[in-house]
């Protein structure tokens, strides 16, 4: 080899630490402290640059090179990794009382008057790894094992993201310590670990029941590719040992690791001893706090901050004297799933419930959990007969996690999924892409409060002085079996009613009899008709300016209208094919409700465009279309929203809807523009 190709080589070698040293610095800056200062392209243009260069050149890559996250080879199984010290335990405080006793004990083992101070961390819920840096290099990742041998991990740990592979971070000034021991906490975080769930679902894989086991088992697995797919993340917060540097204190400790680019808790706070009440608060706080967090805890650290003085204070058993865990009330039990009850929500949605045998968490007796719904059955396979773990989160109902599959006899019954609303007996209904089943009876019992509160809105029949104490009082008297009800209320059963005067039964009966003549739309948006609301309803009723020809409409012709979509669609033809939808319709009928659109008065019957329908479509040059409407209407004309066969002239202006314009195409309906339209109305068109 010549001695421009060793400068050339030379070169290279250098440009790729430098490519290293530059990713490094950016992943920290994202993973780490969540705050990149490049682009994800630049980002992904320095890893391709380095991964071209270690594919010509492998004898320039390192183990501690980013690109080396991906995971390598599937072992056999785990070589043993003894730990440089003992990985210790913690003893708990289960509430505040142990935790003044256990301040009050480590007082009592010290000499008199040594100042004390702690530090509080949150303790997280993961799987404990210890993480060996020489020289600044990640080169071995162990698990807990038993305290003094561990199982070594670091193809795995290397695919965490937020693990350095290299400290510190950028070239602060600072060398690296030639050793250094770190221990930390692998973990999911909350909000990646429901994600990850869902997709193990789908695609048939393993689902765990929390994300501490999830955590765990992505750590311990053979082949590290399949960790590297695994949302985890990572904090640390003691050091086993380190040469070359001295650190006196935790507080320090968090400090030091924070510097050199370990992620560490934000949560971490120092108290002195006087302070203790404080401390006590600061517990409390976090134990209502942890759910805002999105990594779980299941109670805080509390640590003396002197580090020599833990050290004197020993170890009992497997613990540190120096140190106690602060725990919160355990929010899991198991129980035994003794039946499922459906409750059918005020939207129609039927929910299935747990029975379970009452056990108590966190100081409540719980008899019932949510299942949520059927697909969570489903991806649960919970059984009735399972022993089940049952879990309460802070304000949230309590739900299931999944029952325990070990403890199953052969006995368990599985949970069916209802084709009939329990409540009214109808059949019930499932929409493309919704987990919820519902129940669309408009006169079941569960939904009837809802349904007439509905009816009576104002964007509605807007029945004035209707609200949703009477909704709730007449249908708890019966009076009210289905909406069309509200109709044939009668003056001597109000007065029966508390709170009800002559006065105020008649008002009540005159803005009832009054809503009987509202426009057409508002009885479709009355309907409650899922999927249609005013919007929807308006272009109903323009269209079908009918109750009778929309409730005999197909679905081709409603998916036709423009602002109709499939779905929506179905659901009026579903609604209005029910016999019990019908009867309603006939009932109010029958009480004298308007059913059709009526030409108003004011449009005169005669004028050059008398018959004729027009149809709208883009913008047109010199007016809005609220004023082309205007026009043609006050000359006999009127103005759908949709091209049909009765369509006579199709209105275009700039951009038109394709919709329409294709349909009057294909139905060979004439188009004419602005000035077409004035010169019809004989007057001239704008310039
Ligand atoms: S200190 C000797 N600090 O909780 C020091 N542990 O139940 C002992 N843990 O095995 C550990 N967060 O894996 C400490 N901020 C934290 C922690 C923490 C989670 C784990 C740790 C330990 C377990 C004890």
């Amino acid at each position: 080899m010549n001695e421009t190709q060793d400068l050339e080589k030379e070169r290279v070698r250098q440009r790729m630490e430098e490519l290293r040293r530059q990713i490094h610095y950016h992943n920290y800056r994202y993973y780490v402290l969540d705050s990149p200062v490049i682009s994800d392209a630049e980002y992904d243009r320095l890893m391709r640059e380095l991964i071209e260069l270690e594919q010509r050149y492998p004898e320039f890559i390192t183990p501690d090179s980013p690109t080396q996250r991906v995971g390598g080879m599937p072992a056999e199984q785990f070589e043993k990794v003894p730990h440089p010290a003992p990985i210790l335990s913690l003893a708990n405080a289960m509430n505040i009382e142990e935790l003044r006793a256990w301040r009050e004990r480590v007082k009592r083992l010290l000499p008199a008057g040594i100042p004390l101070a702690y530090v509080v961390e949150p303790k997280i819920d993961g799987l404990t790894v210890v993480l060996h840096y020489e020289n600044g290099i990640f080169v071995r990742g162990a698990t807990r094992g038993d305290g003094l041998v561990g199982e070594d991990v670091t193809a795995n740990l290397r695919t965490i993201h937020s693990l350095p592979l290299r400290i510190p971070p950028h070239d602060a000034g600072i060398a690296p310590p030639p050793r250094l021991v770190v221990r930390g906490e692998a973990y999911m975080p909350v909000s990646k670990f429901h994600e990850f769930n869902r997709r193990q679902m789908e695609t048939g894989g393993q689902v765990f029941a929390n994300p501490r086991n999830a955590a765990a088992g992505s750590v311990r697995q053979l082949d590290p590719s399949i960790t590297a797919s695994r949302p985890l993340s990572l904090f640390t917060y003691a050091i086993v040992t380190a040469e070359g540097i001295t650190i006196r204190t935790q507080w320090e400790t968090l400090e030091y690791l924070r510097r050199m680019g370990f992620p560490v808790f934000a949560e971490a706070a120092r108290f002195e001893d006087a302070q203790f009440e404080e401390l006590e608060k600061y517990c409390q706080e976090w134990a209502e706090k942890r759910d805002t967090l999105d990594y779980e805890i299941d109670g805080l650290v509390v640590k003396i901050d002197d580090l020599e003085t833990q050290a004197r204070l020993g170890v009992v058993g497997n613990s540190p004297r120096g140190s106690i865990a602060f725990k919160f009330p355990a929010r899991e039990a198991t129980t035994k799933l003794l039946d499922v009850g459906i409750n059918v929500g005020r939207t129609g949605t039927l929910n299935p419930y747990a029975i379970l045998e009452p056990v108590q968490i966190s100081g409540a007796t719980i008899r019932k959990a949510t299942l949520h719904n059927f697909d969570e059955i489903a991806r649960l396979d919970v059984r009735i007969g399972d022993t089940v773990i049952v879990r309460r989160a802070g304000e949230v109902i309590p739900e299931i996690v999944g029952p325990i599959v070990d403890l199953r006899t052969g006995n368990e019954r599985p949970i069916e999924v209802p084709t009939h609303c329990p409540v009214c007996g109808e059949p019930v209904v499932r929409r493309p892409g919704e987990v919820a089943i519902y129940c669309i009876n408009a006169a079941c019992p569960a939904q009837l409060v809802r349904h007439v509160e509905h009816f009576v809105s104002q964007g509605a029949m807007d029945i004035v002085g209707f609200g949703s104490r009477l909704a709730e009082l007449f249908v708890e008297q019966g009076l009210i079996k289905d909406v069309a009800d509200i109709y044939y209320l009668k003056k001597e059963d109000l007065l029966k009613l508390e709170g009800f005067g002559e006065k105020k039964a008649d008002n009540l009966l005159r803005a009832i009899e009054e809503s009987k003549n509202r426009p057409l739309q508002r009885l479709i948006v009355a309907l409650g008709i899922p999927g249609v609301g005013s919007v929807v309803a308006g272009i109903l009723a323009d269209h079908f300016r009918s109750i009778d020809r929309l409730a005999s409409a197909a679905e081709e012709e409603l998916q036709q209208l423009e602002g109709i979509g499939p779905e929506t669609a179905r659901s009026i033809v579903e609604y209005f094919q029910r016999p019990r939808h019908r009867e309603i319709l006939e009932k109010l009928r029958r009480a004298g409700v308007r059913m059709a659109e009526e030409v108003p008065a004011e449009r005169p019957a005669a004028g050059p465009l008398a018959g004729k329908t027009f149809v709208i479509t883009g913008t047109l040059p010199h007016m809005t279309r609220e004023e082309a409407t205007a026009l043609i209407e006050a000359a006999g004309g009127k103005v759908a929203s949709s091209v049909s066969s009765k369509t006579d002239y199709l209105l275009v202006g700039e951009a038109p809807g394709g919709t329409k314009y294709n349909k009057a195409r294909e139905l060979g309906i004439p188009m004419i523009d602005e000035a077409e339209l004035l010169r019809m109305l004989g007057k001239e068109p704008a310039e």
